[in-house]
C-alpha cells in the first residue's frame, strides 16, 4: 500500500514512524513535513490547506491512502477533495470535522447525544459573556468559537481577563468549569465502528506544576494507571459511541479519528473537547505503545471496515513524550536557532527544518519531542528526560514535571 500523509508536526513524523513500521506500507509520502519525516518518508511539498493540490499529489504518487493529520486541512474539506479524485482518505469531512472547527456545533451534537458535558452558553457579545459568566461563577472558562491551536481557551479568577478575552474573539463557549484530572481517548472510527486506542494524558500549560498560559502541549504519557478499569469501554459508550451514531443521524458520518479529551470530575467523565485528528503530543506516546499495524487500521477507519479489524495489540510498558518549545513560546516563538541532537532516536520532529548547510533549525513554537518508552513509568520518564537532555535548542523551553504525580501515584479519581 502506498500511503500519502498530510501535515508537518510531531503527529506527521510519529505517523511516519509507525506506517514505516507496516511491512503492508510499501511507500511512504509525507507532504509538506518537516525535518524529521524527510528522513523516513519521501518529501514533498503542497500546501496543506489546498484539497485540489492535495488530491493531485495522491494521485501523482498513486496512493492507496492518504491520511490528514491536522485539523486546519480537515475543516476546510480536503479529505473530501481526496475522496472526491476517488482515493481513500483517512480523516473527516468538511461538515464531521465541525466537531472540532466549531465548540458551539459540538456542544450541540453532545446535547443531541446526551454526552456529559460541561454546562455551556454561547456568546457573541459583551452583555451575553458577562451574564454566562455570572451565571456560572469562577474559576471562568472562556473558549474562542473556531480554531486557536489549544490557544483559544482562557481558564482564569480574573473576570475582567475572562471578559476581555470573549470581547477579543468575538463568538465564545462560556461554560461551567470542570474540575478533576483529563484524559485523551483516541476513538478511530468508520462512521459506525468505534475503536478506543490507549488513554493518554496531556499536559496542556508551559510551566511545571501546571503554571502559566495554555499551549498545544507540552508532554503527555501513557497508559494511565490511575484510570479506573473499564473506564474506556464507558467512555466508548456514554461519549463515542453516541457521538458517531448522531453524527450519522445528521447524515454528515464522522469517520477519522475522534479525540475525545475528558476530565474526569467528582460527578463522572465530563468531555472537555472534541478533536476530529489525531492529538499531539498525545499520539508520541499512543502510537508507541501500539504493536498493531498502522496503515491496516488507518484503512479500515478510511473504508469503512473497521468492524472485521482484529482486536488492537499492545506493547506493555509506558511511554512518555516530553516537548522542548522555543523561546517565547506559546507567545510569539523564536524560529531560527540551529538544534542539535535531533537526530537522535526518538525525537519526534515538529518546527524543524533543514537549512542549506544541513544544519537543522527550529521553525516553529514545539520544536520536537523526546519520546521513550519503558517497562515502567518510571524507566520511560527517565529515558524521555535522558533523550531531551542530550538536545540543545537555545532558550528552549522543556518541563521538568511531566507523568511525574502520575509516576508518584499521587493521581486519584
Ligand atoms: P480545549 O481547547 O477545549 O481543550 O481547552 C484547552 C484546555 O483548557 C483543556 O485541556 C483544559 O485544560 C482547559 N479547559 C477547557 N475547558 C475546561 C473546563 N470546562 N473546565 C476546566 N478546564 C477547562
Ligand atoms: N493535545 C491536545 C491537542 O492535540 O489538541
Amino acid at each position: 500500500m502506498r500511503v500519502l500523509v498530510i501535515g508537518s508536526g510531531a503527529r506527521e513524523h510519529a505517523l511516519c514512524l509507525s506506517l514505516a513500521a507496516d511491512p503492508t506500507v510499501t511507500s511512504l509520502i509525507c507532504a509538506p513535513g518537516n525535518a524529521g519525516t524527510a528522513a523516513v518518508a519521501e518529501q514533498r511539498g503542497v500546501d496543506p490547506m489546498n484539497g485540489p493540490a492535495v488530491a493531485a499529489l495522491a494521485a501523482e504518487v498513486a496512493a492507496d491512502l492518504v491520511v490528514i493529520g491536522p485539523e486546519a486541512p480537515l475543516v476546510a474539506g480536503v479529505a473530501d477533495a481526496v475522496r472526491a479524485a476517488g482515493i481513500d482518505c483517512f480523516g473527516p469531512s468538511r461538515e464531521a470535522a465541525q466537531l472540532e472547527g466549531s465548540k458551539a456545533f459540538a456542544k450541540d451534537v453532545m446535547h443531541a447525544a446526551g454526552v456529559p458535558t460541561a454546562a455551556a452558553r454561547v456568546c457573541v457579545d459583551e452583555a451575553q459573556a458577562a451574564a454566562a459568566l455570572d451565571e456560572f461563577g469562577p474559576p471562568y472558562v472562556v473558549k474562542d468559537d473556531g480554531l486557536a491551536a489549544g490557544k483559544g481557551v482562557v481558564v482564569t479568577p480574573d473576570r475582567a481577563a475572562a471578559l476581555a478575552h470573549a470581547v477579543a474573539c468575538g463568538r465564545v463557549v462560556i461554560e461551567e468549569y470542570l474540575d478533576g484530572p483529563e484524559v485523551s481517548l483516541f476513538c478511530l472510527t468508520d462512521g459506525s465502528a468505534v475503536v478506543p486506542m490507549v488513554a493518554a494524558q496531556d499536559f496542556k500549560r508551559i510551566g511545571d506544576g501546571d503554571t502559566g498560559p495554555n499551549t498545544g502541549g507540552m508532554g503527555a504519557y501513557a497508559p494511565l494507571s490511575w484510570l479506573p478499569v473499564g473506564l474506556t469501554d464507558e467512555i466508548v459508550r456514554t461519549v463515542a459511541q453516541p457521538t458517531v451514531d448522531e453524527m450519522a443521524r445528521r447524515g454528515t458520518p464522522f469517520a477519522g479519528l475522534l479525540y475525545i479529551g475528558l476530565a474526569m470530575t467528582g460527578r463522572g467523565p465530563r468531555v472537555v473537547e472534541f478533536n476530529a485528528r489525531f492529538g499531539d503530543p498525545e499520539t508520541q506516546v499512543v502510537l508507541a505503545l501500539l504493536e498493531s499495524p498502522l496503515g491496516a487500521l488507518l484503512q479500515a477507519a478510511a473504508t469503512g471496515t473497521l468492524a472485521a479489524h482484529p482486536p488492537l495489540q499492545w506493547h506493555d510498558g509506558s511511554a512518555v513524550t516530553v516537548v522542548l518549545a522555543a523561546a517565547n513560546y506559546p507567545d510569539t516563538p523564536r524560529v531560527g536557532d540551529v538544534i542539535t541532537g535531533a537526530e537522535q532516536t526518538g525525537i519526534i520532529h515538529a518546527g524543524t527544518r533543514r537549512r542549506h548547510d544541513g544544519a537543522i533549525i527550529s521553525s516553529g513554537g514545539r520544536v520536537l519531542s523526546a519520546t521513550a518508552v519503558g517497562q515502567t513509568l518510571a524507566a520511560a520518564r527517565e529515558r524521555a528526560y535522558a533523550l531531551v537532555s542530550r538536545v540543545e535548542l537555545e532558550g528552549g523551553q522543556a518541563r521538568s514535571d511531566i507523568a511525574l504525580r502520575a509516576e508518584r501515584g499521587e493521581i486519584s479519581v
